[in-house]
């Protein structure tokens, strides 16, 4: 079993499927030998089908399975993709597509009934952090993405902290921070849990994570893997991050 997981959210990139075939391909290369990393790809929905040979996530679900939702995507048709990750709660899954708390929250029960592991997204804004309010925000998307998310669900969760402002600004989180909030997270989950379900959360960390700032976040803050973003298109760059890491 792989101790760490990194997880290359594409976003809405890259625009042809031969760009994205390229970059998967390269990075198969890259990472094919190490042991101790479990990579895993999010590229857009309609790339999922051509993509072999890495585990692959998706970057979204809605929670129906199947019916008159147009533009939908079920968690059934990831399912037979063979997709084992899902991406829910992203910024801005929130801030473009509405994604509120309670619709996360069917998306996760949805996912681990069918046994797709939901990758929850979860940050304050810079307004939030100045406010004072990274705490008070943390817990309530936990509390009501999380709502009615058995103890024994609640496993195959793998939570994420990116704090918004740190996403796709150059400006990562420092360890310190990280640390806290890995800690603060812990806590709630702890809260809701107990203290041996908060211990073995596997916990990640996103915002501007690249090759020089990756292996010290696995170190020294007491995170499990990395959520890259901008950095995962650069199929050199994401496997320096990769190798840095395992
Ligand atoms: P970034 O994005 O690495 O470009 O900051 C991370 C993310 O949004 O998941």
């Amino acid at each position: 079993m792989p101790n760490y997981l990194i997880v290359a959210n594409w976003k809405e990139n890259p625009v042809t499927q031969r760009e994205a075939i390229k970059i998967f391909d390269s990075v198969k290369r890259g990472v094919k030998s190490l042991k101790n990393v479990e990579v895993v790809i999010c590229p857009p929905f309609v790339y999922l089908p051509l993509l072999k040979g890495l585990t692959l996530g998706a970057q979204n679900v809605f929670y129906k399975e199947k019916g008159a939702f147009t533009a939908g995507v079920s968690p059934l048709m990831l399912r037979d993709l063979k997709i084992k990750y899902v991406i829910v709660g992203h910024s801005e899954s929130r801030k473009y597509f509405n994604e509120t708390n309670k619709v996360i929250n069917k998306k996760i029960k949805e996912l681990l009934w069918l046994k797709i592991k939901p990758i929850l997204c979860v940050g304050e804004t810079i307004e939030e952090k100045k406010s004072d309010r990274k705490l008070e925000v943390l817990e309530k998307q936990i509390k009501e993405t999380l709502e009615c998310v058995s103890e024994n669900q609640v496993k195959g969760v793998i939570l994420t902290y990116e704090p918004v402002w740190a996403i796709g600004t150059g400006n990562n989180c420092s360890l310190k921070e990280t640390k806290d909030s890995v800690l603060a997270i812990r806590k709630i989950i702890s809260k809701l849990y107990n203290g041996e379900v908060a211990k073995n959360m596997k916990i990640l960390y996103g915002g501007s994570v690249d090759s020089q700032n990756s292996a010290s976040y696995i170190k020294e803050a007491g995170v499990k893997g990395l959520l890259v973003g901008g950095a995962s298109l650069n199929a050199e760059e994401f496997i320096k991050i990769v190798k840095s890491v395992g």
